[in-house]
């Protein structure tokens, strides 16, 4: 296993600790949430975690509990009515917790997942943590396709860039879950990510924003290389 992977996993295994049994628990989206999955998977193989339903936040992820076997622990939002905690990865965390999401295209149903939970817990590895961000991964906006060009040419009026996401083994843009449009919009440097949140959720076209603010997360589990885990509160 790589480095990364111990860190991964460390911080996957640390996230178990918040899970109970009888508890509706969102899954995250990425890799890193792929970890923490399987490794909740063991426990209610095992029989250590019973009575949980899972609240998938992408296609991915509904995939993957369809793969290991627990597609009747899939639950949508409509089939429950809260979630006890929400485990997920980001791009990249801040100091206050502040986030950067949706590298993985999947920052809406993530946002409304794991800010409805009564207990978000994010899961890292320490590469991802940064004194600023955005620092290197762009802040991704879910746009109505409709939109895009104006949302884009709103975004540089702001300063920065901003590019229409493409690739992913489709030619053309990038198509989210929700049949929108990403658009990773790299600001100038040393913008409060909050204050830019709030304005650009207010420009027509704009579906959501992947800054997800830290006053809405539990806690940041960071995994290290080294196997060790160490928890922001
Ligand atoms: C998907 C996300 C992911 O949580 C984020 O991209 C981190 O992914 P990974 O764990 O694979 O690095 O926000 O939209």
């Amino acid at each position: 296993m790589s480095g990364v992977d111990i860190a991964r996993e460390a911080a996957a295994k640390e996230a178990l600790k918040y899970v109970r049994s009888g508890y509706v628990i969102g899954v995250g989206t990425g890799s890193t949430a792929m970890v923490f999955l399987r490794e909740l998977y063991k426990l209610i193989i095992n029989g250590d975690v019973n009575n949980v339903v899972l609240v998938p936040t992408s296609t991915e992820t509904e995939i993957e509990v369809v793969r290991l076997g627990l597609a009747n622990l899939l639950r949508y939002p409509w089939q429950v009515d809260h979630v006890d905690v929400a485990v997920d990865g980001a791009d990249e965390v801040d100091r206050r917790k502040n986030l950067i999401k949706g590298g993985g295209a999947a920052l809406t149903r993530e946002k409304i997942i794991d800010y409805w939970a009564r207990e978000f817990v994010v899961i890292v590895d320490e590469s991802k943590v940064f004194d600023s961000i955005p620092s290197k991964h762009p802040i991704p906006i879910e746009v109505i396709p409709f939109a895009w060009t104006i949302v884009k040419a709103r975004l540089e009026e702001l300063g920065g860039t901003a590019e229409l996401r493409f690739g992913g083994g489709k030619r053309g843009p990038v198509v989210t879950d929700n049949g929108n449009y990403i658009i990773d919009y790299m600001p100038r440097a040393g913008v409060n990510v909050e204050d830019l949140e709030r304005v650009i959720r207010e420009v027509p076209g704009v579906v959501e924003v992947g800054v997800f603010s830290g006053k809405r997360v539990s806690r940041v589990i960071i995994g290290r290389l080294d196997g060790s885990t160490v928890t922001m509160d």
